[in-house]
């Protein structure tokens, strides 16, 4: 499916790097719908729910906390309108929580539900992020990690400042970490933003986190020829006023991240006049789908 997309819609791209996730990958978040009587997924194009008792693409914890979300919206111990559900684990694993479309937060103990607030925190071999529940994380994270690590530092992505848009709760700029000399995240949810900075404080990684839509908050002409811009926008991909903006960008280098390939690709033509896309990866960070995440190294042309 990706590979015919990029043929017809990046024809000059002939070669591309191919990330399989490993066969241990599974799912950290999981979002399920209820619908007064069956709690399971949407019936592809339909909002018919298919009753689920397990889910084999979701970690272990996740997939046996099904049946016991299911047992407490039925017992009226969690609360039982129709609505969408999101199972979310961390660090450890065995942490798991349910939450209403509300944002509501329940943690799963062994004698049943119980209303949380704490954060939740995913921990990496060389560094912990911590964020909401319920807030945007990546959804298969330690594979993420790695796969986002081997194509970044492959591509030798370092510089002066890392201009980190869309950057949720700070994962690139802990990632590529001391490979430049100052980091700038933007983010619009504000609690993201919060513990963005948190993150980054806790790293020694002095960074502006900055709560702003990013196309308001892009200047003309960003950076110089020693930085990197690196964006990674929700699955609709960048708003043209961003792409706009971007022609004008004075950095030296672009990444672009896209988790929908048709965005991606509309996006990288769109900004073709003033970045030409040298290297592309497709990983495979949705195990057990056929999802895949696109990530593009564009340089000044
Ligand atoms: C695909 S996520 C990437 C987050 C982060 N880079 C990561 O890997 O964890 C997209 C992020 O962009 C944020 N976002 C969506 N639209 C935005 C906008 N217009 N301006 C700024 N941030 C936005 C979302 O809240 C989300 O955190």
């Amino acid at each position: 499916m990706a590979t015919d997309l990029l043929h017809r819609q990046l024809p000059d791209i002939t070669t591309w790097r191919y990330l399989p996730a490993p066969a241990a990958a599974r799912r950290h978040r999981i979002q399920l719908h209820w619908n007064g009587t069956a709690l399971g997924y949407h019936a592809r194009g339909s909002h018919q729910v298919v009753p689920v008792a397990g889910c084999p693409v979701a970690a272990d914890a996740l997939s046996a906390a099904i049946p016991r979300l299911l047992e407490a919206i039925r017992e009226k111990i969690l609360p039982q309108r129709p609505q969408r559900w999101e199972l979310a684990t961390g660090t450890p694993e065995g942490h798991v929580v349910a939450i209403d479309e509300k944002g509501h937060v329940w943690l799963l103990e062994p004698d049943g539900w119980h209303q949380d607030d704490s954060e939740m925190s995913e921990a990496f071999d060389a560094f912990i992020l911590r964020h909401r529940a319920g807030g945007f994380f990546q959804v298969s994270p330690a594979w993420a990690v790695t796969a986002f690590r081997t194509v970044l530092e492959g591509w030798k992505l370092q510089g002066n400042a890392l201009f980190d848009l869309y950057g949720g709760v700070g994962l690139f700029s802990a990632l590529l970490g001391k490979r430049f000399r100052r980091r700038v995240l933007v983010e619009y949810d504000i609690a993201a933003v919060e513990w963005a900075k948190k993150n980054l404080d806790q790293l020694e990684l002095p960074s502006e986190c900055i709560a702003s839509d990013t196309g308001k908050w892009l200047p003309e002409n960003l950076g110089g020829s020693e930085d990197v811009i690196l964006l990674d926008p929700p699955r609709s991909g960048l708003e043209p006023e961003v792409s706009m903006k971007l022609l004008t960008a004075k950095a030296g280098t672009l990444v672009l991240v896209g988790c929908d390939g048709a965005a991606f690709c509309r996006d990288i033509q769109r900004l073709s006049s003033a970045w030409k896309l040298t290297e592309l990866a497709v990983l495979d960070l949705f195990p057990l789908t056929h999802h895949v995440e696109f990530v593009g190294l564009l340089k000044k042309v």
